[in-house]
This record gives C-alpha cells, structure tokens and sequence, in this order.
C-alpha cells in the first residue's frame, strides 16, 4: 500500500520503518515546514494542502505523523478526508490480539502489546514496548507512550498522554485530555484535562473548562 504520512519528524521516521516492515512504502510526507512540492529518492514532500492531490496521483491512504495529540487531532479533522481515506501502521513485531479493534489512523510500534477485546481509537499512538492490557478502551487521539503500561479494563478519554514508563492500575479511568507523567503509577481515576505524576500519581495541575 502507498501511504501519505502528515508530519515530517522523528514520528515520521519511526511509522516509516512500521510500515516497511509490513511491505507498505511511503510515497510522500506533508508537512508545512515545506512550501512547495518537491520529489527526492521516490518520496514527495511538500506543504499538508497538497494532500488530496498526492491522494489522487499516487492512490495512497494517510497516516498522521504527528506526535503531539492536540496538534494532530487538529490537523487530522482540518484535513476534511473520509475514514477510509486513512491507514493504520501496525509493526510486524508488534503482538496485536486478533479479538481487539483498532481505529484508523492509529500506529502500533514495535514490541507493543494489545491484548485480547481492547478497543484502540482512531488516530491513537501505541508506542514502543507499550502494553494495552485486555478490555481497555484507548480514545482517539491518544498516546501510550514507550514502556508505558496500561493495564486491563481501563479506559483513556480522548487525547489522553500517557508518558513514557508510567503504569495504570486495572479498571481506572484516566478523563480526557489527561496528563500521566513519566513514571507515575496511577492508582485512582483521574479526572478530565488533569495532570498527575508520581507513585502514587497525584494531581499536579488541572486545566479551567
Ligand atoms: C520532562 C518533564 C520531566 C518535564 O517536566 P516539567 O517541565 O518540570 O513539568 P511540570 O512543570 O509540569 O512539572 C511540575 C512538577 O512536577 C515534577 N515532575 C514533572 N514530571 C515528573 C515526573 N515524570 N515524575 C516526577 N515528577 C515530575 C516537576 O519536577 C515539577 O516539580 P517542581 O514543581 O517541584 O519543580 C516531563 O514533561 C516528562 O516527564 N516528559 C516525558 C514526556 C514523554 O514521555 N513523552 C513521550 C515521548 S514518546
């Protein structure tokens, strides 16, 4: 499959080598930092606006190469692209149950694990040697950062970041828009655009709405 990646970051290069590692290639990377279309060793690049017409020329499906959660949740839904119009990049060396779903537009890096009936957003990140246990419910737009584990039945609202090596007890709810720092062990729900970090994680900021 020829896939678009948006974002041309070190983000861009990890999807990359997943997707290489499944026979996919990718045929251009958009990204603003560009003002105009080029073409170098086979691969596009060029502003994100050229999107639909790189769609068209190459037959390709996009994957949002972004790290951040907020930035590519706005890109994603400014792109105006149908579902179906998006990949998924999921590493040949990740373990993915076979009873779990997965949105599209989501990654799954190498040495993750997604275990049996977890559910994973669209556009969600599962980083390297990540683990989704069984029965989570993973939100669109989220990150489970490397290392980070997020045990079973518990769900991660939308845009939820779960940094690198943080760990999640069984059935906890972390709210929307959330913040695990790194390391943190979380004990108890955390609530809607709150951060919180250490062992026990505790509440260190929560945004106005
Ligand atoms: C780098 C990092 C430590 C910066 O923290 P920061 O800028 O100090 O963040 P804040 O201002 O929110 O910190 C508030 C307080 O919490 C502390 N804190 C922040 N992260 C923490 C952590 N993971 N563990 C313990 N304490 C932490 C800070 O030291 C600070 O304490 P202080 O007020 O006593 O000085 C933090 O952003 C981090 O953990 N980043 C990792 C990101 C990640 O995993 N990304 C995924 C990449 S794939």
């Amino acid at each position: 499959m020829n896939i678009i990646l948006i974002g041309d970051s070190g983000h861009a290069k990890v999807i990359t080598d997943n997707l290489a590692s499944c026979g996919h290639q990718v045929v251009a990377k958009l990204d603003d930092k560009y003002t105009k279309l080029f073409q170098k060793d086979s691969c596009w690049f060029g502003p994100i606006s050229e999107v639909q017409s790189l769609i068209d020329k190459e037959q390709a499906r996009v994957i949002m190469a972004i790290g951040t959660n907020s930035v590519r949740r706005n890109i994603a839904e400014g792109l105006g692209l149908a579902a179906d119009q998006f990949a998924t990049a999921i590493h040949k060396e990740a373990i993915v149950s076979q009873s779990s779903i997965i949105g599209h537009g989501t990654v799954v890096m190498p040495g993750a694990v997604i275990n049996a009936a977890a559910t994973i957003g669209n556009h969600a990140i599962i980083n390297s040697r990540a683990v989704v246990e069984h029965d989570c419910t993973i939100g669109d737009y989220v990150h489970v950062s490397p290392g980070a584990t997020v045990a079973g039945m518990v769900s991660l609202g939308e845009g939820a970041l779960i940094e690198v090596g943080a760990s999640i007890i069984p059935t906890k709810r972390i709210g929307q828009w959330s913040i695990v720092r790194a390391g943190s062990a979380v004990l108890e729900d955390v609530e809607e655009f709150t951060t919180v970090t250490g062992v026990p994680a505790q509440v260190i900021f929560k945004a106005e709405n």
